[in-house]
């Protein structure tokens, strides 16, 4: 495509200039093509590689979605289905196109200039997007050492200007999680003017999952927000999906800013069936918990030390520069995901993937580190 020739003479806003555009890295098939690849796997984007559940798959092909009708405005059913589930009142519950809509709903609601959103210095970079677009200042608390949530600092943190905290539980890229423990004493300690968000993306993971310490946080506490996705565990992240509990008054404010109709009909229905079907995430976590030891393994055998993770990704700390590793694993046809930034530039963080991928990669690991 021929790019336009001139730039408009329009300011864009003042606060897109810290924004770094998301790096999706280029599609499967143009990796295979430009490289000349017969095959090529992806642990770069933590995808389920069990894919949806067999369920959803059945539905969406039987379904007449009837597409060219509006989807159901409020996702009436699905916010139906997860107040089963979860044992809360459909009204605190709001359905988006992935969290990742919900993180800049929250900061488009509650954000004016001159706000503050605390985040981690390591942690997933929409949450501080969503706080500049808003107009609002990002606080940025560095995790401590071993790269585990120090709490303590982030309540240090909050100011009178403080209106939000965001926290991922496991977090990205570090596979942590957070204890529950420290969670609860950070909600004791925060303003119930200050929102904390929970992430929790990753949730299902851990050995001990932590949606249920999650909820009795939530049901405690008006101004905790909880986020979970599809994306993940669900292994429907192709048709964004994800939703939030919050207090119904936040669902309210977070409706009046949301762009109508933002979850399609195709991606309600299959968060639906998604969620009655148990087993396939069960499988899900089990898989992951066999992939990511073997992960672990493989890359210690490679004389490297993976973060402990909770999540299914690794961190690993491949002791120089993770862009260089990122490149000749590309041109063997592994993609993963090199990391950036002070603290980081020599990690890579690799997802999980089936146990084959796993041993793919080991092998690609043993030729590019020599
Ligand atoms: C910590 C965390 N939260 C949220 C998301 C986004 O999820 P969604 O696909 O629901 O927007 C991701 C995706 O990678 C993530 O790592």
């Amino acid at each position: 495509m021929t790019p336009h020739p001139l730039s408009p003479r329009v300011e864009r806003k003042v606060a897109l200039e810290m924004i770094c555009p998301y790096e999706p890295g280029k599609p499967i098939e143009e990796v295979r093509r430009e490289l000349g690849l017969t095959r090529v796997i992806k642990l770069a984007s933590n995808e389920n590689p069990l894919g949806p559940s067999p369920e959803v798959i059945a539905t969406l092909n039987r379904s007449n979605l009837e597409l060219h009708m509006y989807p159901d405005y409020e996702g009436w059913y699905l916010r139906e289905a997860i107040s089963r589930r979860l044992g809360v009142p459909a009204d605190c519950v709001v359905i988006a196109n992935g969290s990742a809509e919900l993180m800049r709903l929250l900061a488009d609601a509650y954000l004016d200039r001159g706000d503050e959103g605390i985040v981690a210095d390591i942690c997933f970079p929409v949450y501080a997007n969503a706080i500049r677009i808003a107009g609002a200042t990002p606080v940025v608390v560095p995790l401590g050492e071993e790269l585990d949530w120090d709490l303590g600092r982030v309540a240090d943190a909050v100011t009178p200007r403080t209106k939000v905290v965001f926290v991922a539980t496991p977090n990205n890229p570090t596979g942590r999680s957070v204890a529950f423990a420290d969670l609860r004493a950070l909600a004791d300690r925060l303003p119930p003017t200050v929102l904390l968000v929970l992430d929790l993306a990753y949730c299902e993971y851990p050995a001990q999952p932590a949606s249920d310490e999650a909820l009795e946080l939530w049901r405690a506490h008006p101004n905790v927000v909880l986020l979970r996705t599809f994306s993940k565990v669900y292994g429907l992240a192709g048709l964004r999906v994800g939703y939030g509990l919050a207090a119904t008054e936040v669902v309210d404010w977070l409706g009046r800013v949301r762009v109508p109709f933002s979850t399609s009909t195709a991606a309600q229905v299959a968060a639906r069936v998604a969620l009655g079907d148990e087993e396939h995430v069960r499988q899900s976590v089990a898989l992951n918990a066999r992939s990511r030891d073997r992960l672990a393994r493989e890359l210690g055998a490679l004389g490297l030390e993976p973060l402990p993770s909770d999540a299914n990704f690794v961190l690993v700390n491949v002791r120089r520069d993770a862009e260089g590793i990122f490149q000749s694993l590309l041109r063997r046809g592994i993609i993963v995901r090199p990391m950036r930034g002070a603290r980081l530039g020599t990690f890579l963080r690799i997802t999980t993937g089936t146990e084959e991928q796993v041993g793919e990669l080991a092998g690609a690991m043993r030729e590019v580190l020599g």
